[in-house]
């Protein structure tokens, strides 16, 4: 028998995330929606806030494409910071030394899931 799911907080299926991958999302409601990404590593995965602790800016230009060529690493394609994919520790580059914002998620059923209400997760990290 399936758990009931909480679709508000769905981000998407797994299989709908390449290995190793990465995928943009927005959820929540209003002017300030909840901006992340997830990033899939087998049957991992991590998601944070899309905001580079550099200089706040998001760390895509095109769409879910967060990762260096080879996966290894999370990069902002903005100033070239690269981030450690299970941390969000940033290993090289402007900010060196600080982190993503990571954002609780887990694989239920085979979605990934937010943990929290997006709203909330929304308001926190605004
Ligand atoms: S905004 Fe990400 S490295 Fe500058």
């Amino acid at each position: 028998m399936n758990e009931q799911i909480d679709t508000l907080r769905v981000v998407c299926r797994l299989d709908e995330l390449a290995d190793p991958g990465s995928r943009a999302f927005t959820m929540g409601a209003g002017d300030w929606p909840l901006r992340g990404f997830l990033v899939r590593r087998g049957t991992r995965v991590f998601a944070y806030v899309n905001r580079c602790p550099h200089a706040g800016h998001p760390l895509n230009w095109r769409p879910d494409d967060f990762l260096m060529p080879d996966s290894s690493l999370i990069l902002c394609r903005s100033h070239g910071a690269r981030f450690d994919i299970s941390t969000g520790l940033c290993v090289l580059g402007p900010c060196s030394g600080k982190s993503l914002q990571s954002i609780d998620v887990d694989v239920q059923n085979g979605y990934v899931m937010l943990t929290r209400d997006p709203d909330e997760l929304a308001a926190r990290f605004a």
